[in-house]
C-alpha cells in the first residue's frame, strides 16, 4: 500500500498515534486539494469533523422544521391535485432530513443527540422558517423562492468534500427542483387569475423575498465560516456569490409571472454583468436568528409535541429490532424486505 493510502484511513477505534497527527493531516489536505472524497472511516480534523457535524445538522433541521409552514396548507388546499401535490412536497423534505441526519450519523453523533440540540436550542435551523404562512399564495412562494435558493445553495455541495454528504445532496436537487416549479407553477396560476388571486401572489412575494435572501447567510466579510470551509472545500462559493446567482435567476422569472420584487433599487448592471440590488436589513435577521421571529416559539414547541407524540413509535422500533437481533444485540443481515427498501434486493 502507498505511504499516500495506507494514512487515509484510521485504525478501526479511530484512534491515530500522536506522532503520525502531521502525516495523516497531510495526506488529508493532499486528498481535499486533490477533490477526492473524504469518506466516514478516514482521518480528518477535529475541526473539519465539527464543522460539518454543525452545517450538516442546521441542514437537517431545516428540512424537518421547514415541514411545518407549509403542512398548514395541506387540509386548506384548493383542489385535491393541489393537495397531493404539497403532501407529496412536504413528505420529501421528511425524507431530506433522514438522509440529512444519517450523513451526520456517520461522522460519530446520534440523531438522539442532534434532536435534543435542536429541541433545546443548541444547534440551529434556516431563519426562513420562522414566517409565517398567511395565505394560500405562501405555498407558491415559498417553493419558488424558499427551495429557489435552497438549490442555488445547495447543488455546488453535490461536490463537497465529504463524500456522504455530498451523494444525499444529488437526490436532495433533484427534489428540490420539483419543489421550485410547483411552487412558480402555483404562483403563475394565480398570477393568471383573478384580480384578486394577482394581488394574493404579489403579496406573498413582497414577504417572502428579503427573507429568501437572508438564507444565504450573512455577507462574506461577516461570515464566521466561509473561507475555512472553502479552504476545505465543504463549499465553492462564498454567500454573496450565490445570493448574487439567485438575484440573477429570479429577476426574469418574477417578469414571467407578470409579479413585481419588493426592491426599488433592482436594476441590471452592464458593467458587472449583474443584477444590482438594495439593502438587506441584517438587523431582522440577526433578531430572527436570536429567536425572535414571528413563528420561532411556535416552530420549537411544535416540534418538540411531535417528537413526544412520536415516542410509542420510537419504542416499537426498537423492540422490533431488539426482537430481530437476538438477544446479544449483534447485527444480522437484513431481511429481504428491509433489504428492498434499501433497494439493495
Ligand atoms: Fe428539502
Ligand atoms: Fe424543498
Amino acid at each position: 500500500m502507498a505511504p499516500a493510502a495506507a494514512h487515509r484511513t484510521a485504525s478501526v477505534d479511530g484512534a491515530v498515534p500522536e506522532a503520525d497527527t502531521a502525516v495523516y493531516e497531510a495526506v488529508f489536505n493532499a486528498a481535499v486539494a486533490a477533490d477526492e472524497r473524504i469518506e466516514p472511516r478516514d482521518w480528518m480534523p477535529d475541526a473539519y469533523r465539527s464543522t460539518l457535524v454543525r452545517q450538516i445538522a442546521q441542514h437537517a433541521h431545516s428540512e424537518i422544521i421547514g415541514m411545518q409552514p407549509e403542512a398548514n396548507w395541506i387540509s386548506r388546499a384548493p383542489s385535491l391535485r393541489r393537495k397531493a401535490i404539497l403532501m407529496a412536497k412536504v413528505q420529501d423534505e421528511a425524507g431530506h432530513g433522514l438522509y440529512l441526519y444519517s450523513a451526520v450519523e456517520t461522522l460519530g453523533v446520534s440523531r438522539e443527540e442532534l434532536l435534543d440540540k435542536l429541541h433545546t436550542g443548541r444547534q440551529k435551523y434556516s431563519s426562513i422558517f420562522n414566517y409565517p404562512t398567511l395565505t394560500w399564495a405562501d405555498v407558491g412562494a415559498i417553493g419558488w423562492l424558499v427551495d429557489g435558493a435552497a438549490i442555488t445553495n445547495q447543488v455546488p455541495l453535490c461536490r463537497c468534500s465529504y463524500g456522504p454528504y455530498a451523494r444525499a445532496m444529488v437526490r436532495v436537487c433533484k427534489e428540490e427542483s420539483f419543489h421550485q416549479r410547483q411552487g412558480y407553477e402555483l404562483l403563475l396560476a394565480l398570477s393568471q387569475g383573478t384580480p384578486e388571486q394577482h394581488a394574493m401572489a404579489q403579496d406573498a412575494v413582497d414577504r417572502w423575498w428579503w427573507p429568501s435572501l437572508m438564507m444565504f447567510g450573512p455577507p462574506d466579510d461577516e461570515s464566521a465560516h466561509s473561507a475555512q470551509s472553502m479552504a476545505w472545500k465543504i463549499k465553492r462559493h462564498s454567500n454573496d456569490e450565490l445570493r448574487q446567482r439567485f438575484i440573477d435567476i429570479c429577476v426574469p422569472q418574477a417578469k414571467s409571472l407578470n409579479l413585481t420584487l419588493p426592491d426599488p433599487d433592482l436594476r441590471w448592471n452592464e458593467e458587472r454583468g449583474h443584477y444590482d440590488f438594495g439593502p438587506i436589513d441584517w438587523a431582522e435577521f440577526r433578531e430572527v436568528i436570536k429567536g425572535n421571529g414571528p413563528c420561532n416559539e411556535q416552530r420549537i414547541s411544535q416540534r418538540r409535541k411531535a417528537h413526544d407524540e412520536g415516542a410509542w413509535v420510537r419504542e416499537a422500533a426498537a423492540a422490533y429490532a431488539a426482537k430481530h437481533n437476538g438477544a446479544t444485540g449483534a447485527a444480522v443481515e437484513p431481511s429481504a424486505d428491509t433489504a428492498d427498501m434499501n433497494g439493495k434486493a
